[in-house]
């Protein structure tokens, strides 16, 4: 899992006076240690983490800092989405005041990204404000999550609802942790660095395209390689368009049509396969307006089912729903909504020049 003599890989994530780096390689996280002493002091240092990944990695990683001598805590909560809400929140609060937090302390989020939402939230709201360091440890986190600043949590009305905008002072992905990730967590993952190949990077769906088969291995060279060039993307996106007004949307290719999927199925189909229904269906879409090749789309479905993730809409969920969330409710189908849409693989553009008709076709042709 570790290697000493790989090259740990670097990206800036340039925002002024709030810029940072992201650090990535298998082992990035033994370095978090020698990290805190000589660049981040803190009076005390906040690991927070699920219940599955705190058994996993947050007992090791808070004893290698106890054992370099910092004043550190293992906080945990209940691992799932279902534990990404305020009462989460507080009760990690609460526990931090008890154990001393204060405006000096710092958290460590250390998780996939329910984990890492809550804790920066918790670090943005704690006493105004304290320090936060992302070890994300899922792909999903590692490639899109805990990179950007966007933290929250969610409410019955709807999911991310509370939130602030927060940047970490530094991101460390080791993607060695990723081998104990489930399977159909990494794949998930998957669907967003195909995302970041559609909009802006052919030569990273190309990469995907030849190395599918060793990237589902884990094979290290080529996983550092794909979370280097998606959180390039993100980061490169990001830095333009800290708080989504025009550029950050194109990171939502594949998501307007894959969130009413998520929705339409009750959360059943998980976001990661939600998205990958929902490129296919854009891509189509775009394929239809005479925007995108028949060759290029076949290119996608095909990496898609190569790295195991759905390209066709289930049967069980009808065209009409399916528009009606989109539109968010049927008084609004007449007005208009803005899709990603991809010119060619690497290429996109924001628009919202599309019939509801045909979207309608597209959802159906993609059956
Ligand atoms: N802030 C943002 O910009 C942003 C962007 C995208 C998604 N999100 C949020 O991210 C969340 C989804 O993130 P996720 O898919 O990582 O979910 P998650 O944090 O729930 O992790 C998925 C599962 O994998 C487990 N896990 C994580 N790392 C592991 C490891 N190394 N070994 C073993 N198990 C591990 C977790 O315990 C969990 O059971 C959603 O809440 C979503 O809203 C936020
Ligand atoms: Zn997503």
């Amino acid at each position: 899992m570790e290697d000493i003599n790989f090259v740990w890989k670097q990206v800036r994530v340039e925002l002024d006076k709030d810029s940072y780096d992201i650090l990535i390689g298998p082992g990035v996280l033994t370095h978090v240690s020698t990290d805190l002493k000589d660049i981040f002091p803190a009076s005390s240092y906040f690991i927070i983490s699920d219940s599955n990944v705190s058994d996993i990695l947050g007992e090791d990683l808070l004893n290698i800092l106890k054992s370099d001598g910092l004043n550190a805590h293992l906080l945990s909560f209940p691992a799932g989405e279902a534990s990404k809400n305020m009462d989460t929140v507080v009760s990690l609060a609460r526990n931090m005041v008890r154990k001393g937090a204060d405006r000096k302390s710092m958290v460590l989020a250390l998780g996939g990204g329910v984990t890492g939402d809550i804790a920066a939230f918790l670090a943005s709201i704690y006493m105004r404000g304290i320090k936060c360091i992302q070890l994300p440890t899922s792909l999903l986190a590692q490639v899109d999550s805990s990179v950007g600043g966007k933290t929250g949590v969610d409410i019955p009305e709807g999911k991310n609802l509370l939130g602030t905008f927060f940047q970490p002072k530094r991101v460390y992905c080791d993607i060695g942790t990723l081998t104990s990730l489930p399977r159909d967590e990494f794949i998930n993952g998957m669907a967003e660095v195909v995302k970041y190949g559609m909009i802006m990077s052919k030569e990273l769906f190309n990469i995907l395209e030849k190395n599918y088969l060793e990237i589902l291995n884990l094979e290290p060279d080529l996983i550092c390689k794909i979370v280097t060039e998606s959180c390039s993307i993100k980061a490169k996106v990001v830095s333009q368009d800290e708080r989504e007004g025009g550029l950050r949307r194109i990171l939502n290719f594949g998501h307007t049509i894959g969130h009413s999927i998520e929705a339409a199925s009750d959360y059943a189909i998980s976001h990661g396969r939600a998205v990958s229904i929902g490129m296919v269906v854009v891509s189509k879409l775009a394929l239809i307006k005479g925007m995108f090749s028949e060759r290029e789309f076949k290119r996608l479905k095909t990496l898609l089912n190569n790295l195991g993730l759905p390209t066709c809409v289930p049967s069980d969920l009808d065209t009409r729903t399916l528009i009606e969330l989109l539109y968010h409710d049927k008084k609004t189908i007449a007005g208009r909504i803005n899709f990603v849409l991809c010119s060619e693989i690497g290429r996109c553009f924001v628009t919202d020049e599309v019939d509801v008709k045909e979207v309608e076709e597209a959802i159906d042709s993609c059956r």
